[in-house]
């Protein structure tokens, strides 16, 4: 009989467990962190699998093409795997199956007691996590690069973050050192997580403005009013219905970028991110062009959005890096 730390699920555990230990991205009171990412790390029932750590509590995805029994075994593979890995002692483990089309199911537990409400984490900042009562847990793990880019760049700046979720750009941003950071959602909810978020990292309230709304409402409005930023981060969702209609990534990217740049102060930094797998490279940077070359304006590439390093994928495969942007500083402006 072949023993369980010889068989291919296991080693392709511990192999990514290994690396990110060895990275130190284990270490920590409360690490949030990927800790497997089956399009890269995996094979067969653990290539739609993904492991996420959040202090000793996890959350595993499984995307469409296994879910019911094999998810369910895949599930219990990662159980296993946890229950002789995590030094801190496994408290639980909460699964989420992903549809490719359509609203997940709720969460379900797999092991352990899940606390019920909100929890902290650390990753760049303080971050409150949930496992249970919501489709995602309410810290993107691919924006790591991102939140980490901010706090070494936000000194001084004022920000205005758009479709901002539970807020981690902006606690990055006031972490940073962001004179002042606009938190704009159309989720209430989250809106209202975002200014928990930004409470815990003791970042005092004058530094930000909280604002539950639809961007394309917001941003027409605050051009209107005058106001420029320092920098302006986009992070759309590759579809949402608002107030103002319908929004996709794949149809309207000029479209949201043009009202970006009208708010946009002079060397600002522009930030446009979109996590869309239909999108390809070539035609969110056309778009992103197209608006810059309507409005007169020019910018100096600074960053290239990519996947982190805890997110691999089939070298094969480079439609799979669904997460791409660009950070950008304004040049200069056509009289
Ligand atoms: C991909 S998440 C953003 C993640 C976030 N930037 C982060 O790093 O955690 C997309 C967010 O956009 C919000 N959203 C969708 N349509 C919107 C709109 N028209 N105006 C404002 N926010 C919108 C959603 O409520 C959701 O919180």
């Amino acid at each position: 009989m072949v023993k369980k730390h010889l068989e291919t699920p296991y080693v392709e555990l511990k192999r990514a467990w290994s690396w990110r230990k060895q990275a130190g991205l284990l270490n920590g009171k409360a690490p949030a962190v990927r800790v497997f990412y089956g399009p890269g790390e995996g094979t067969g029932i653990l290539e739609n699998v993904a492991v996420d750590r959040f202090a000793s509590h996890y959350w595993v995805t499984v995307w469409e093409d296994i879910q019911g029994n094999q998810g369910r075994e895949a599930g219990a593979l990662v159980v296993d795997f946890l229950k002789s890995e995590e030094d801190a002692g496994l408290q639980s483990v909460v699964l989420l199956n992903r549809p490719e089309k359509g609203v997940p199911e709720d969460p379900y537990i797999l092991h352990g007691a899940p606390p019920s409400g909100r929890f902290e984490v650390e990753e760049t900042g303080r971050y409150l996590v949930q496992l249970l009562g919501a489709k995602h847990p309410g810290l993107f793990l691919d924006h790591r690069p991102l939140r980490n880019w901010l706090v070494s760049h936000a000194r001084d700046w004022t920000v205005l973050n758009t479709f901002a979720y539970t807020g981690s750009l902006s606690v990055a941003a006031g972490i940073g050192g962001a004179s002042h950071v606009t938190t704009l959602d159309l989720s209430k909810p989250s809106v209202v997580w975002a200014e928990q978020n930004w409470k815990l990292n003791e970042l005092a309230a004058d530094r930000a403005r909280f604002i539950a709304g639809d961007v394309f409402e917001w941003l027409p409005r605050l051009k209107r009013e005058g106001r420029k930023f320092d920098c302006v981060i986009l992070d759309p969702p590759s579809f949402s219905r608002g107030a103002k209609g319908n929004f996709s990534t794949s149809k309207d990217l000029k479209k949201l970028h043009l009202l970006a740049l009208d708010v946009l102060g002079g060397e600002g930094i522009l930030i446009s991110s979109i996590n869309s797998a239909n999108v390809p490279w070539a035609r969110f940077e056309a778009e992103v062009l197209a608006a810059a070359r309507e409005r007169g304006m020019s910018f100096e590439l600074l960053k290239r959005i990519d996947l982190p390093d805890t997110f691999p994928t089939a070298f094969e495969k480079p439609e799979e890096r669904y997460l791409k942007g660009w950070i950008l500083r304004l040049k200069n402006q056509k009289p």
